[in-house]
């Protein structure tokens, strides 16, 4: 009888065993699709959620109402009277700008730093009796407020007597880059243009030693040139990317400081095989420096800037200018504070969260993580809708349902899932079946302003028509731009 018992007892832990076993097989938890090459560094990953980013352009031009200088400037001209980096670093605060870049040094050669191999520098000026050190103050005061330190150091130096005399002075540029890099850590971003003097047609840049040098003495830090090998420049100064803006593109196509390659820069490349994404630098005045005669942009320009570079897949460098005085003034401080609320109003709700979301399939179906409703979260680079790897590849679609009759609204915007890679090629936006977008790439963020002052829709149909591998959305918005909507008003 105990016999019996056992081996009935046996037979069903095997087979109980075997039922769990094969429902394992049953159950097996969908995994993420495979990326596509080329990917984002961490490091990239990081700065592309930035999305604005400011620039600060100090130095003796300030005080000569100059945009470039000479290099023959007395440095008893640098004298703010009331510089105050901790102001800087609050106007940037309160826009919610988390990293800052200060030209320590720009075409006229006068360093913000007291460096040990000039005297064309801070030291001979008499602020702070010549005591003081602009770099590190501008780096001491992000840090306190959680801001991080980006650094311009200008390759073209008009003051410097070994300027044009190759190895002397690549020799004397790379011992600044590392005393700059040696003495403030954690720098976040380095700004290098190939700016040159056109008098002197023989002078060359050792940007392989310089860039090579700056990775081995701060490894986390993203290096910006025409040609990267981070970041990317766009190709203008107007704050515009191209319609059609791939964060990939092909690094030995570049040279710096060559004016070929900016419509290249501009849309990057759907085949290139680095990941270079682009930056859009532009004044929030009309000049780099502060001179007295100007004032800041008007909020609609910052906001059409804004939609056509953050919204175009970029980053946003913004440049605000302190004055004579060492501060950033106030009109331009406000300015900026009208900018952030007002992206702070149009983003702030998002319409699609009340909506029904259908999808044209998805992966792993009800199992596992891509469901339509990762695209509502707030987690924009890991959690995203994937449709089925299987499907046929043009009939890849969202739609989103207004419950309660019409959807109100004038902006809508796309995300990619990046960290797997760019995928998107061509995507098409139906407002109640109408055909109102015929777009290209998304990428990280893509935002579309519709014509006329509103759209009131029952339904709003999402296509991907075209893409380098299944498509991945990490999220979708539709909103109200109540700025937008107040110009079709006044027209
Ligand atoms: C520039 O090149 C010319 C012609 O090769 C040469 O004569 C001159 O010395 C060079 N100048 C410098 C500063 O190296
Ligand atoms: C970039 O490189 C890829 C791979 O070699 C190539 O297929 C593509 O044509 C290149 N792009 C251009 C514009 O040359
Ligand atoms: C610089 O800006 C500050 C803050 O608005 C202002 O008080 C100061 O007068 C300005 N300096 C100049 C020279 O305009």
């Amino acid at each position: 009888m105990g016999r019996l018992l056992l081996l009935c007892f046996s037979s069903f832990l095997l087979v109980t065993l075997f039922f769990h076993f094969s429902f394992c097989i049953l159950e097996q938890v969908p995994t993420p699709p495979l990326p596509l090459l080329p990917l984002p560094t961490y490091s990239q990953l990081k700065w592309q959620q930035r999305e604005i980013i400011m620039f600060l352009h100090f130095g003796v031009n300030t005080f000569t109402d100059r945009e470039w200088g000479t290099g023959h400037e007395n440095p008893s001209i640098f004298n703010p009277s009331a510089l105050n980096t901790a102001q800087w670093a609050t106007v940037a605060a309160d826009a919610q700008i988390s990293l800052m870049i200060l030209t320590a040094k720009h075409h006229d050669g006068f360093c913000l730093w007291p460096s040990k191999y000039t005297h064309h520098s801070v030291v001979s000026s008499p602020w702070k009796s010549g005591k003081g050190d602009v770099v590190q103050d501008f780096v001491n005061a992000a840090s306190a407020q959680g801001i991080d330190a980006g650094i311009y150091l200008s390759p073209w130096d008009k003051y410097e007597p070994r300027y044009g005399h190759d190895v002397a002075y690549n020799q004397y540029y790379l011992a600044q880059l590392q005393e700059l890099l040696n003495k403030y850590q954690n720098v976040r971003e380095i700004w290098f243009d190939g700016a040159k003097d056109p008098k002197a047609e023989n002078v060359s840049y050792y940007f392989s030693d310089w860039f090579s040098m700056v990775k081995e003495l701060q490894s986390s830090i993203n290096i910006f040139s025409d040609a990267g090998p981070d970041v990317r420049w766009v190709g203008d100064e107007t704050g515009t990317a191209g319609n059609t803006c791939w964060s990939t593109i092909n690094r030995t196509s570049l040279s710096i400081g060559s004016p070929d390659i900016t419509a290249y820069l501009n849309t990057g490349d759907p085949r290139g095989i680095d990941w270079v994404p682009a930056e859009c630098d532009v004044s929030i005045r009309k000049g780099w420096f502060w001179h007295k005669s100007e004032s800041p942009k008007k909020l609609s320009e910052l906001l059409d800037i804004y939609y056509n570079s953050v919204g175009k897949n970029c980053l946003l460098l913004l440049n605000v200018p302190p004055n004579s005085s060492g501060l950033i003034s106030d009109t331009d401080a406000n300015r900026l504070k009208e900018f952030r609320s007002a992206i702070n109003t149009i983003f702030h709700e998002n319409l699609a969260q009340s909506c029904y979301i259908k999808v044209s399939s998805q992966r792993g179906d009800k199992r596992g993580d891509f469901g339509a409703e990762k695209m509502l979260d707030s987690d924009h680079l890991w959690s995203y809708w994937a449709p089925k790897e299987d499907d046929n590849e043009e009939d890849h679609w969202i739609e989103i349902w207004g419950k309660d009759g019409n959807i109100r609204f004038n902006v809508i915007r796309i995300q990619e899932a990046i960290g797997l890679g760019q995928r998107i090629k061509q995507h098409e936006i139906y407002v109640d079946h109408k055909l109102v977008i015929q777009g290209t790439t998304v990428g990280y963020k893509r935002l579309h302003r519709l014509d006329g002052d509103e759209v009131h829709a029952h339904v709003v149909r999402i296509r991907i028509r075209e893409a380098r591998g299944v498509p991945l959305i990490s999220s979708i918005g539709l909103h109200f731009d109540p700025f937008w909507h107040s110009r079709f008003r006044v027209a």
